[in-house]
């Protein structure tokens, strides 16, 4: 196959390791971003996201010359839209970045480009919304210009090497769009790449992230039941799982990200009337900072005065730097708007934020009530012992079931933990 040149708009967790992938794979790739700070950044080689092993890829990839960064679009074979797909205030998909995306590329198509959709869309957005812009080249679709729809489907914190190894869905406006995609894909995908179409395809990513949420909001369910009974939800788990067709996922404070906590909205959106259980399940999910804050209160109900609260973690789940849509961003404003309460957090894999505090012990100081909310690997090695002695009242609350129980009454905590019998 002879090199193609790929012009990637949208350079954040997905466009950027898929940048640097094709790039080290020595397609010529041309990255395009609207945010000045990342454009930048990718001229030196360096990249403004965490995540494993990313930097010293794209470092190679722009050191060899096959990857540049740019603010706008120049033609190329083939055109990948990989622009944020958010959910507005009340609850609707946000698709101007995909519409200005491919407003963007218009003037650069030409005949026998191929352009890929990657972006979570709601159902008929390639065919609807996507084509119809397209159209504004001149070119006939699906005959001189091929489209469609291949989702992302990595992990955060392992972006790499699930780019690599995961199966991967590809849909096209026609048959010979989606086995122009997954040839291109080939070039370094080792995982299965099946074929469908455009909508099809969008469904699949909708539903795989929907099945998540639906099957976390039953464990959370789980949990304020097991609570009520008197009884250890991780306990229920893992022994209910020992059963072989049945795998109940884990409950929490909240589920957060830019997947499960949104594609389900695009699926309630386009589906009200049909739409029951999954309508339900984001609003118990959404409701756990709601829930983790009623525990606090519980916890706390004998201290006299304002109570100080430090939370360990706001990232939507372990190891990484992203706080989109965070329950615990949630949860720490509900405990600030509270006259009460006086919070302080800490992450360490968070930079800046308005309620971060960069020195731990300086976040656990006086502080009455420790929250893990956010497993995070570094928290294993937490200087428990330290922390107990700045604290003012040592009580600790566990809402992933992380910490070791032992140790912390050893140094005279009181451990409560999410899902366990009411206090
Ligand atoms: N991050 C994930 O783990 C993940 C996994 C699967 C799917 N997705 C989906 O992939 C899509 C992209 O997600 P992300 O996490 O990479 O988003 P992101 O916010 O990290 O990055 C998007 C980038 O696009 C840029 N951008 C916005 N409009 C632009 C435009 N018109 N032209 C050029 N650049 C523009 C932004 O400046 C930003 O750098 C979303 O639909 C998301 O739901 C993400």
């Amino acid at each position: 196959m002879k090199q193609q040149k790929i012009c990637v708009i949208g350079l954040g967790y997905i466009g950027l390791p898929t940048s640097a992938m094709f790039a080290t794979h020595g397609c010529e790739v041309v990255g395009v971003d609207i945010n000045g700070k990342v454009v930048e950044a990718l001229s030196k080689g360096k990249i403004i996201i965490e995540e494993p092993y990313l930097d010293i890829m794209v470092q190679a990839a722009v050191r060899s010359g096959h990857l540049k960064a740019k603010r706008k679009p120049e033609t190329a074979d083939v055109f990948i839209i990989s622009v944020p797909t958010p959910i507005t205030k009340d609850k609707k998909a946000d698709m101007s970045y995909v519409v200005k995306a491919t407003e963007m590329i218009v003037p650069y198509l030409r005949k026998g480009n191929l352009v890929i959709l990657e972006s979570t869309s709601p159902t008929g957005t390639v065919e609807e919304l996507v084509v119809p812009i397209l159209e504004k080249s001149g070119l006939k679709i699906g005959e001189e210009l091929y489209v469609g729809h291949s989702p992302e489907r990595v992990l955060p914190g392992k972006i790499l090497w699930e780019l690599v190894n995961n199966n991967r869905i590809v849909g096209g406006i026609n048959r010979i769009s989606a086995e122009k995609i997954r040839d291109l894909y080939k070039i370094f995908v080792n995982g299965e790449i099946y074929l469908t179409n455009a909508t099809t395809a969008e469904m699949c990513k909708m539903m795989e992230n929907t099945f998540r949420d639906v099957n976390i909001a039953l464990a959370n369910e789980l949990a304020k039941i097991c609570e009520k009974t008197g009884i250890n939800v991780w306990e229920v788990i893992e022994l209910c799982n020992k059963h072989p067709r049945v795998n109940i996922h884990q409950p929490g404070p909240g589920v957060g990200g830019h997947c499960l906590a949104v594609d389900p909205w695009f699926i309630i959106e386009k589906n009200p009337e049909l739409a029951k259980i999954i309508e339900l399940s984001r609003k118990t999910n959404d409701n756990m900072p709601y829930y983790v804050l009623d525990k606090i209160d519980e916890i706390l109900k004998d201290i006299k005065g304002n109570k100080k609260v430090t939370i360990l973690g706001m990232t939507y789940k372990p190891n990484i730097d992203d706080v989109r849509e965070s329950p615990i961003l949630k949860l720490i404003d509900l405990i600030d708007n509270r006259e009460d309460l006086e919070i302080n957090v800490y992450d360490p894999h968070v930079g800046v934020h308005k309620y971060q505090e960069k020195d731990l012990m300086v976040a656990a100081k006086d502080s009455d009530l420790l929250i893990l909310a956010v497993n995070h690997d570094v928290f294993r090695t937490l200087p428990l012992s330290e922390i107990a002695k700045v604290m003012r009242n040592r009580n600790f609350f566990d809402t992933r079931n992380f910490m070791d129980k032992e140790e912390l009454e050893h140094l005279g905590f009181k451990y409560i933990l999410l899902g366990e019998k009411a206090i």
